[in-house]
């Protein structure tokens, strides 16, 4: 079976290479020729653990290709679609020009009863107003939704081990067909949920907003910790050992970042006022305010540590990236955070074992070192914001020799306290007692 995957960014490009990789000829559609030329070459352009070599290992196969030509998908059965929705700039909703493109596009040129795929986010009712769309474009085209749940820096592993696969379709075909396209992973027991469009739909936004709901509800607590004396590290290992709550998505800290959780929830709410149930939704703004809070704390408790004046203070900010092994600066809390700070006088240094390229684009006015010896040089307070392997493994007594002042704020609650305060740190962390 052929395949096209339109939009080359990570989800298009793992989910093309996944494909690939089961047996099938994939051909990945870009209108930005730039990544087209670089993923022919077997570059890809941005950090996804095993990517670049799934990628180079499919291009050599024979069975992958990218290009920016939309005929050469006019031979595949199916085309998914993956391209970006992100927020709009002037208001709360998803700007969905590139899927409505992507329609358009593919519409003229797919095959005679070929399917198209969504896997993109898109506010609930998308598909139905793109599938009147596409009977207009081509009648025997059929349209269905397949959301996508990986997560950025184990997008493989999610992409060929989801713990479900969710189609919307409106008839059995598109069920079968789809079946074909999953059917090793659905051999190998991954639970198969069939739909209608906008339950597919709804299904992503709503796992995207409970998981948004439990990250802003352990910093809730971080905030009542902090206020009453208690660890909220404690609390979150006290209740995720209730498996009606469990453990995961319960680190409190700087909050939730990236492509993905924030615009979702922001969506989800502006959709639900155009449908008139505005007030069902409304605890999500409360979700996003107690996460913005988050970064604001973290630069209060800055601020109770150096001093409130942070003009000519030297700061150093250990990750750049919305979260580990991504080198995605999307919406990313640590780099708010450091640009605020120097917006308020501090010198700031970041580091960053992968995003520093897309940091730079996005805060030129930040310096940005590749070695966390020269970042952490004179610093009277180090930040630890993004949790990165190779932050938990520094030896705090090495560190220690090059600071200004021993004061390390963690922003992520993933260092070792005991490890660092008996080297000599004052260590604080977001929802965790002073001692
Ligand atoms: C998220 C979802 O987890 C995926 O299931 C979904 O497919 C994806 O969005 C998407 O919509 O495409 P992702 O954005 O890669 O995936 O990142 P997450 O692992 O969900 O982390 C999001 C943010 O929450 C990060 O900034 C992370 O640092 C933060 N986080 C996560 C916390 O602050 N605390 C936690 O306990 C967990």
């Amino acid at each position: 079976m052929k395949i096209s995957v339109i939009g080359t960014g990570y989800l298009g490009v793992t989910h093309a290479a996944a494909l690939s990789s089961l047996g099938f000829d994939v051909v990945g559609i870009d209108i930005d020729s730039e990544k087209v030329s670089s993923l022919k070459k077997g570059i890809v352009p941005f950090f996804e653990p095993g990517l670049q070599e799934l990628v180079e290992e499919e291009l050599q196969g024979g069975r992958l290709q990218f290009t920016n030509d939309f005929s050469n998908a006019k031979d595949c059965e199916i085309h998914f679609i993956c391209v970006g929705t992100p927020q709009r700039k002037d208001s709360l909703a998803a700007d969905l020009q590139f899927v409505d493109s992507a329609i358009e596009m593919i519409g003229p040129v797919a095959k005679t009863n070929s399917l198209i795929v969504g896997k993109s986010t898109v506010p609930v009712g998308t598909a139905e107003r793109l599938a009147k769309r596409l009977s207009e474009l081509n009648p025997s085209v059929e349209l269905a939704w397949n959301p996508e749940f990986l997560r950025e820096g184990f997008a493989i592993e999610d992409t060929l081990r989801p713990n479900r696969l969710v189609v919307g379709v409106t008839s059995d075909q598109a069920e079968s067909k789809l079946r074909k396209v999953y059917e090793s992973l659905i051999a190998a027991g991954i639970p198969w949920i069939r739909a209608d469009l906008p339950t597919s739909e709804l299904v992503k936004v709503a796992a995207n907003s409970f998981l948004a709901t439990k990250i802003s509800f352990i910093n809730a607590m971080a905030e009542i910790c902090e206020v009453a004396g208690g660890d909220v590290t404690v609390l979150a290992k006290a209740i995720g050992y209730d498996p009606r709550i469990g453990s995961k998505f319960l680190q409190a800290g700087i909050g939730f970042g990236g492509g993905c959780l924030p615009k979702d929830i922001r969506a989800f709410m502006a959709r639900s006022e155009e449908l008139g149930a505005k007030q069902s939704l409304e605890f999500l703004r409360e979700i996003d305010s107690i996460n913005q809070r988050a970064r604001q704390r973290v630069i209060d408790l800055v601020r109770l540590e150096i001093g409130s004046d942070l003009k000519g203070k030297r700061i150093a900010i250990l990750g750049a990236a919305f979260k580990p092994d991504s080198d995605d600066v999307r919406d990313s809390p640590a780099l708010d955070i450091a640009e605020q700070i120097a917006a308020a006088g501090a010198v700031v240094t970041v580091h960053d074992p992968k995003a520093l390229g897309n940091a730079k684009r996005r805060s030129p006015q930040l310096t940005f070192v590749d070695n966390v010896e020269t970042c952490v040089k004179d610093a009277s307070c180090i930040l630890h914001l993004t949790e990165w392997k190779e932050y938990r493994d520094l030896d705090p007594v090495a560190i220690l020799k090059r600071v200004k002042e021993p004061v390390i704020i963690d922003g992520r609650n993933a260092l070792d306290r005991e490890l660092w305060e008996k080297s000599g740190w004052r260590f604080r962390g977001l929802g965790r007692t002073t001692r």
